[in-house]
């Protein structure tokens, strides 16, 4: 198969939900069909269940799972799928965003009862701002819900998006008798009993045809006709581009647990999703039909066994071919490497590749080279954007509590951040260090690994702040600046790559300093234009 063949097949997308809509199983369900797994649980759950924060064989468990379902690939009609999984738990909320700037597209999950849920707000806005096609899927229909068109009002309302139901349900919960495919003119009549098997579904391309009322009733049939029309009155036609500039958003319905409208689902998303997408840099713009490598680091794991240090850098290939052991440029670090054992992912095994193509996942050990961001060229210097640091939530100072083991510490700090489970500041003031995370779960991780890890020992103070803001450094010459140094010292810190933040007790104190220095910008990210 040529490049752009190999190119042209593959789509690379996360799922994303509040936790318990359905993520999970949904994702098994389709690697069923892929004919990945060959049956229902080989996919582990990977959540960490609620209210484990000190369980630390729970977070033990969690890292070693989701190393294996970090990346799941499989076949579907000649396509090479790969689901790149997110964390649903909101204290890793940043891993996920981190996850989405390596997906070309992303299915949302929401659950008929529950509606539009928090996280998945927050995941949805992420994946708006960055224009990424989105296909929304409304699980649970076994189950009595909302309305289908309040939950279609509700998901354009709270997640700003323009739907577009691609198939619509009859009846819901106890009544539930199956959905109408609206994007492959079929009706599937739903059966509990029948999990694993799917049926073909009968062809409707006239919705009077009489044969309806046979199948599901007169009364149902009759109901379905007024909601169709309605659908096609009330929503915009469906239209190819428009998904894939983020413009409008296709809706699905079916029960996930099922295995109901999952089928729908994959058949019309491998005809419509993206595939590899060009990606910008801050030199340029990369497409992914180039064909020399480019590629960037979204994701760090660190290896379940404690004694060897060695960690897995995930990189997306943005273009060309990723080939074992060719050297290739670490442009951080000005460096060639090689790679002899590149893992490429297929279903819930990792598996060393010869060649990978764009849209693909290569994991490649690590002994401590990598950095979230991180790029990987031919030679080119190329710099890829679209992976900022948000600001964390929480704030705690960090204390050495083994003097004789500062050295340690200090390494195990800067892996793990390197990594991303954390944000590390230092205070201008005196040099203390402040860990900033988005869950108070990070601190427990942190605390467990770097005695188990790196054998340090440390305490926590907590540091009552509300947000970071990252201080755009053109400023720096300004009066107005100066001024704002010189008043709010004690709040000045640097954040890892030496960029300067300002830490905000309120949002009150935020607006007040934006009033006050208005030509100080600041910013909730630290990746600015
Ligand atoms: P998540 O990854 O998004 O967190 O959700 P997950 O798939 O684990 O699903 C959460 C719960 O919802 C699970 O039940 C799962 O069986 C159930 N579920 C998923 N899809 C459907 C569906 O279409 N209909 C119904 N009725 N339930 C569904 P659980 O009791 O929490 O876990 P388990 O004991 O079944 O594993």
């Amino acid at each position: 198969m040529s490049f752009l063949e190999e190119l042209e097949r593959r789509r690379t997308f996360g799922i994303i939900s509040h936790p318990d809509a359905g993520k999970t199983t949904l994702t098994e369900k389709l690697l069923l069909f892929g004919g990945a797994i060959k049956e229902a649980g080989a996919v582990k759950n990977n959540k960490i269940k609620k209210g484990a924060t000190s369980d630390f064989m729970e977070i033990e468990r969690q890292r070693g799972i989701s190393v294996a379902t970090s990346v799941l690939a499989f076949i579907y009609k000649d396509k090479k799928i790969n689901i790149l999984d997110t964390p649903g738990h909101k204290d890793f909320a940043e891993d996920t965003f981190r996850t989405l700037t390596a997906v070309d597209s992303v299915i949302v999950v929401i659950d008929v009862a529950k509606g539009v849920e928090a996280q998945t707000e927050k995941l949805v806005e992420v994946c708006r701002m960055r224009k990424i096609p989105i296909i929304v899927f409304i699980n649970k229909m076994d189950r009595e819900g909302k309305d289908a068109f309040d939950l279609l009002d509700e998901v354009e309302q709270k997640l700003g998006l323009r739907v577009t139901p691609l198939s619509f349900p009859i009846g819901m919960g106890y009544d539930f008798k199956g959905i109408y495919n609206i994007w492959g003119k079929k009706l599937n009549l739903f059966s509990a009993d029948n999990k694993q098997t799917v049926s073909e579904g009968v062809e409707f391309s006239d919705l009077d045809d009489p044969q309806l009322d046979e199948i599901v009733g007169e009364k149902a049939a009759n109901e379905l006709r007024e909601e169709l029309e309605l659908v096609y009155e009330v929503y915009p036609k469906f239209n190819n581009e428009e998904y894939l500039q983020g413009d409008l958003q296709p809706v699905f319905f079916g029960s996930a647990l099922n295995n109901f409208g999952v089928k729908e689902l994959l058949d019309c998303f491998t005809e419509i999703a993206p595939t590899p997408q060009p990606k910008m840099a801050e030199e340029r713009l990369v497409d992914s039909k180039e064909e020399k490598l480019t590629g960037f680091v979204f994701k760090i794991h660190a290896n379940m066994d404690p004694k060897h240090r060695d960690r897995l850098a995930f990189v997306k290939i943005v273009s060309g071919v990723f080939k074992r052991n060719a050297p290739y440029l670490h442009v951080r670090n000005n460096k060639k490497m090689k790679f002899s054992s590149p893992n490429a992912f297929f279903a819930e095994k990792k598996e060393i590749v010869d060649e990978s193509f764009p849209g693909d996942i290569v994991g490649l050990h690590d002994t401590g080279n990598f950095k979230i961001g991180d790029t990987l060229t031919e030679g080119e210097i190329l710099n890829f954007k679209g992976i900022p640091s948000f600001s964390p939530e929480h704030f705690r100072y960090v204390n050495n509590a083994d003097p004789m083991k500062s050295k340690q510490l200090q390494k195990g700090l800067d892996q793990l951040m390197d990594e991303g489970v954390a944000q590390l500041f230092t205070l201008d003031i005196n040099g203390r260090k402040i860990i900033g995370t988005v869950g108070a779960l990070q601190y427990e991780v942190i605390q467990y690994r770097l005695e188990h890890e790196y054998g340090a020992k440390c305490t926590y103070e907590n540091l009552p702040m509300h947000k970071v803001c990252w201080v755009d450094p053109d400023d720096i010459k300004n009066e107005e600046f100066k001024e704002f140094r010189r008043v709010k010292q004690r709040y000045l810190a640097k954040d890892k790559h030496n960029q300067m933040v300002f830490f905000a007790d309120s949002g009150f104190t935020i607006q007040m300093t934006q009033s006050k220095y208005p030509s100080v910008k600041l910013h909730f990210t630290s990746e600015f234009e």
